[in-house]
Parts: C-alpha cells; sequence; structure tokens
C-alpha cells in the first residue's frame, strides 16, 4: 500500500538530500527545466525510497517558476540562439564582416550584451553525458561550509530564508572567498604555485556557487546584472577551466578545458564588461580561432571601463595581437579615438597607470605596424601621438 504524496515532507527531504548539489535548496531547477515527474523519481530513487521519491515530486510541482524551459536549454545565452560562426557574429553584429569605421564609443557601450547573439555556446543546465553545464556534480564540499566558524553556511542558510540579491552576494563571497584563502587548509583553489590548485575540485565548488546565482536570475526574471561578485564567480568557473588548458601542472584535469574556459568567461563577462583584463578570454577565443569575438571583446570591454583608468590603453594593447588584418585598421583607429574621447574628458591615468598608458599607446601601434599599409600607418601614427601629448601633459 502506498500513501498519498506528501509534498510538505518532500521538501524537508529534498533539503536533506538533494540540496548539496541542487543549490537552490529547494529544487527550483527541477520544476523551470521541465524535469518530468518519471525523471525526477527516476533520479530521486538513487537516493531515497518510492514513496519519498513521490513526496518530492508533490513538492517539486507546488514551486512557482515564472517561465518553463527544456532541458538542453541554455539559460541566459543571448537572444536564446547560438551563431555558427565566428563569421556569422561579425555579419549578425555589424552587418558586414568588418569593424565597422562609423562604429562610435556610444554605439558600442549601447550594443546590449544580452541580445548580442554569439557563437559561444554557454553551458546548458544538466546534462549526464559531459561537464558543459551548470549541474555541480558533487555536493558543495563540508570545509568550504564550515571555513571561518560556518561562515558560508550561515550566509546560505540566511539566502535560503530570505532570498535578496543581498543575501545572495553574502552566500557567493563567504563561498568563493574560502576557496582560495590559504587560512583554509582545503581551499582547492589556490593558484600560486599552481601545483596547489585542485582543478577538479575547484571547477565543481565555483558551480555550484555560479548556480546559485543562475537560479536567483531564473526564479525572479532578473535578466540585468545582480552585483558583479555573483557574476565575477562565472567567470572563475572559466579561469579555473583556463589554467587546465594553459598550465602544465594541471593540464587536463577537467574534461573540455577550453569549452568551459571561453563559455563561462564570456557569461561572467557579459554580466560585468568593464571587470576583467581582456587579455584571458581572448587567448581562449583565439585558441578556438574566433578573432572577430575577441575583437568585440576587447573594444567593449574598452568602452565599459571606469574613469581615469589605464585598463583601456591595454585594451588597444590587445587590439593588433588578436584583431584579423582585415579588422585591424578600423579597430585600431576606434581604440585610440576612444581614448581621445576620454582624454579631452579630461579623464588622466592616475599613479603607476600613466607611465603605463604611455606604453601601452606607443606598443600598440609597434605592434600593428608591420600589417598596415603605408597610408594606414601615417593615419595610426597622428592618433597615437595625440593621445601621447595629452599623456604627457604635467
Ligand atoms: C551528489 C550530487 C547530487 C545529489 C545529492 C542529487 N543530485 Fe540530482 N543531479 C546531480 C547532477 C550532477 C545532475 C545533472 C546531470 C548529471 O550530470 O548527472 C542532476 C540531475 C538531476 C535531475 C535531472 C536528470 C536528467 O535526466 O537530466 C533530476 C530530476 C535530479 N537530479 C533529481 C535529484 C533529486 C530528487 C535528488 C535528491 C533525492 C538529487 N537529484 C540529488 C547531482 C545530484
Amino acid at each position: 500500500m502506498t500513501r498519498p504524496a506528501n509534498a510538505e515532507l518532500g521538501k524537508v527531504t529534498f533539503q536533506e538530500e538533494c540540496a548539496s548539489c541542487h543549490a537552490a535548496g529547494d529544487g527550483f531547477d527541477l520544476a523551470a527545466f521541465s524535469f518530468p515527474d518519471t525523471t525526477i523519481i527516476r533520479r530521486a530513487l538513487g537516493h531515497v525510497d518510492m514513496s519519498t521519491s513521490l513526496d518530492i515530486v508533490a513538492h517539486i510541482r507546488r514551486i512557482w517558476v515564472p517561465e518553463t524551459r527544456g532541458v538542453e536549454s541554455s539559460p541566459f545565452q543571448p537572444g536564446g540562439l547560438r551563431l555558427g560562426t565566428d563569421y556569422e557574429f561579425a555579419i549578425n553584429t555589424f552587418g558586414a564582416d568588418q569593424w565597422p569605421a562609423d562604429l562610435t564609443s556610444e554605439d558600442l557601450r549601447r550594443i546590449d550584451m544580452w541580445r548580442t547573439e554569439v557563437a559561444v555556446k554557454f553551458p546548458v543546465w544538466s546534462i549526464e553525458e559531459n561537464n558543459l553545464d551548470w549541474m555541480p556534480d558533487v555536493p558543495v564540499p563540508e570545509h568550504l561550509l564550515s571555513y571561518r566558524n560556518g561562515r558560508a553556511r550561515n550566509a546560505l542558510d540566511k539566502f535560503y530564508r530570505g532570498r535578496s540579491v543581498v543575501l545572495l552576494r553574502r552566500a557567493v563571497d563567504a563561498l568563493s572567498d574560502g576557496d582560495k584563502d590559504r587560512n583554509n587548509p582545503n581551499a582547492p583553489c589556490i593558484m600560486d604555485p599552481i601545483s596547489q590548485l585542485r582543478a577538479k575540485e575547484c571547477f565543481e565548488a565555483r558551480r555550484w556557487a555560479a548556480s546559485l546565482g543562475a537560479q536567483f536570475m531564473l526564479r525572479y526574471r532578473r535578466d540585468a546584472p545582480l552585483h558583479h561578485d555573483v557574476h565575477d564567480v562565472w567567470w572563475d568557473v572559466g579561469n579555473v577551466a583556463r589554467r587546465t588548458v594553459t598550465s602544465s601542472a594541471v593540464r587536463g584535469d577537467i574534461d573540455n578545458g577550453l569549452d568551459n574556459w571561453v563559455s563561462w568567461m564570456w557569461m561572467g563577462w557579459a554580466f560585468e564588461p568593464n571587470a576583467h583584463a581582456s587579455i584571458y578570454l581572448s587567448l581562449g577565443l583565439k585558441r578556438k580561432e574566433m578573432l572577430r569575438h575577441a575583437t568585440f571583446h576587447i573594444l567593449k570591454s574598452q568602452v565599459e571601463r571606469g574613469r581615469n583608468s589605464s585598463t583601456p590603453y591595454r585594451d588597444l594593447r590587445n587590439v593588433p595581437r588578436f584583431s584579423p588584418d582585415t579588422w585591424l585598421m578600423n579597430a585600431m583607429e576606434f581604440g585610440y579615438n576612444h581614448l581621445l574621447e576620454r582624454l579631452e574628458d579630461g579623464e588622466r591615468p592616475t599613479g603607476d597607470g600613466l607611465a603605463r598608458a604611455i606604453s601601452e599607446t606607443e606598443r600598440a601601434y609597434r605592434d600593428a605596424a608591420n600589417r598596415l599599409t603605408a597610408n594606414q600607418a601615417k593615419v595610426l601614427v597622428v592618433l597615437r601621438d595625440q593621445v601621447l601629448e595629452y599623456l604627457y601633459l604635467r
């Protein structure tokens, strides 16, 4: 004899048996990604008995979701569509395989990352065959929850009760501080020296923290960026993946290193386009032969930077390292003109930034020079020297 399903019991069981991996705590993902009852039961039976599985189903069916999606869908994929190629991205974004000569800084600032379709495939919610998904394969490690007197566990409990952006940010911060804090003897994400990195564990812990923010956005239909720390951890998933491609000490330690590098970093960056040096993601895009995406990433970052920073100069310096030949002249012109706009507006890199800005301004031209025609070189020399003129002023 089976008893009627009890949703309240299902809720409690979910927290006890499932929430260590399904980070939202209540099974929001199972409702939002339209998993059928049969799938929930099949998966639940790996952890609990039949009548408890039915309790869990009853509980899941009570969860309010604003919008359901298919299992295979990639949440946050801009425009809901992944483009086929780097070339298609150029045509779709600019109407031609060129950096547009008449594009202004304001135009570029207005390009909405949420809607700009890209050929980067964002992670799907859950897939059993590989790791190109949000779902962490293992529970959040106990040592991360308990480090510093249970700071992360407390922050999570508060978040589960309150579910606000402030509480979310505290929970994500507590988890991501613990993952690289040298005072946490088990911290999996210490990268200096790189031999200390436990890449797989770090990747899983970061995916766990990342999936917390993702579910918050889906639950409350938030498509504007949340606090940047919440998106930083998305970028950081990509960063540990990057190290498993570039650092011999941990090479190959997670599967699909390059795809995870590029997709997580792009996704994190799309929500905080001023936050990271443009070299890291560009190097991954280059390995995927996506130089048009890289150039876009670099110059979009440039226009989003804060005032008086030397970072927009570093961005310019990255243009010749990544731009396709046919894009180079327009992209360089754009980058120099953008710096001039900042300078004309009274901006000035501060402290050590000034010397750095001067050397990046010079190096950008030098690195581009051998790929320019004589006339193009002349134009860029004039722009370069106008920028330098401002920077030399005392
Ligand atoms: C040890 C971590 C872990 C625990 C605990 C866990 N799950 Fe999962 N679950 C996963 C992962 C990882 C996936 C994503 C698919 C995959 O990689 O297997 C997943 C996917 C699912 C799916 C989708 C399955 C599919 O076919 O795509 C369902 C439904 C599910 N889990 C239900 C549950 C329920 C119910 C519980 C508790 C009774 C539970 N899980 C406990 C890790 C876990």
